[in-house]
């Protein structure tokens, strides 16, 4: 019988060839020119195109083949139920939206678990051409390199990415933590790609990425990436990170709780609020000593808006 980490590698692999062979695909239609852009549900943010399910038809029946009696959980929903201990968990193609207007944040994600734990995750993005790969005890790569997130330690330092969901009029439209985060950061993003997002999470790109209502195929493969990069998972309560769990917060540990503790501002109901004199001093001369620069003597002293 294979030893578990040759089990782990052959997985790894399985994932790294249907990721690079997929990504390849999806990369081929962007250059041709996104034609079959249609809507899921019935609002007009939540894309799907023929690239997506091709990708997920390729990637599925492949694994069928290999392996017929694995579980395959896909966003486009032609996976495999059954019972046992191995489940694929699949985007065939995440970043749809980035995608269908040509912008070059978009991946496929791929991982794959035993007993419900990751045992190995792999995110490509064809554009980039940017191979990110964990597996669980193994360390994290990109393009075959070791990863390690960034030693930021404070808030006011660091660059953070946040994702919004399709739905906008639910009560975790985020747009509240996003104003309390910008306001607190040197910087913060929406790049639109859960999956890769965390990825940069993981190579020390953002320090830290927070998100709401995702699914398991946004976050299964980029969270092993974060992890055995060295960093934290958690979700937003600080609570054990859960791949069927909709929310998350992922960060180079320094940061896990400052990014907690913003996050608290909104989930008590304060809604969005600026720092706290003290606070905006402190950061501002912290900033200083990052980017003398970058940061103009009057940025500290902004008046917080009103807490509503
Ligand atoms: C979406 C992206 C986006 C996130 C959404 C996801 P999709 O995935 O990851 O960044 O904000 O919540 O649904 O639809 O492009 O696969
Ligand atoms: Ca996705
Ligand atoms: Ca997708």
């Amino acid at each position: 019988m294979a030893t578990d980490a040759a089990e782990i590698g052959e997985l790894r692999g399985m994932a790294v060839s249907l990721a690079r062979e997929a990504g390849a695909m999806i990369l081929a239609v962007a250059e041709a020119g996104v034609q079959d852009i249609r809507f899921k549900g019935d609002g007009r943010r939540d894309l799907v195109t023929e690239a997506d399910k091709r990708s997920e038809a390729y990637i599925v029946e492949a694994i069928t083949r290999r392996y017929p009696d694995h579980r395959i959980l896909a966003e486009e929903g032609t996976g495999t139920g059954g019972s046992g201990p191995y489940r694929w968990i699949i985007d065939p193609l995440d970043g749809t939206t980035n995608f269908a207007h040509n912008y070059p944040l978009y991946c496929v994600s791929i991982a794959v678990e035993r007993d419900g734990e990751t045992l190995a995750g792999v995110v490509f993005a064809p554009y980039m051409r940017e191979l990110f790969a964990a597996t669980r005890g193994g360390g994290a790569t990109l393009n075959d390199r070791p990863i390690a997130v960034s030693a930021t330690t404070d808030l006011m330092g660091g660059l953070l990415c946040t994702g919004f969901p399709y739905r906008l009029d639910g009560p975790t439209n985020n747009l509240g933590n996003w104003s309390n985060f910008v306001l607190r950061t040197q910087a913060t993003r929406r790049d639109g790609a859960a999956a890769l997002d965390l990825c940069y999470v993981g190579a020390g790109r953002f320090d830290g990425f927070w998100e709401f209502s995702l699914s398991p195929w946004d976050m299964a493969a980029g969270a092993l990436v974060v992890q055995e990069a060295g960093g934290r998972v958690s979700t937003p309560a600080g609570d054990p990170y859960a791949v069927d769990g909709r929310d998350i917060v992922a960060s180079n540990g320094h940061l896990h709780p400052a990014m907690l503790d913003v996050l608290a501002i909104g989930r008590n109901g304060h809604g969005t609020t600026g720092p706290v004199s003290g606070e905006a001093k402190s950061n501002a001369q912290e900033a200083a000593s990052h980017q003398p620069s970058a940061v103009s003597e009057t940025e500290g002293a902004t008046e917080p808006p009103s807490p509503s």
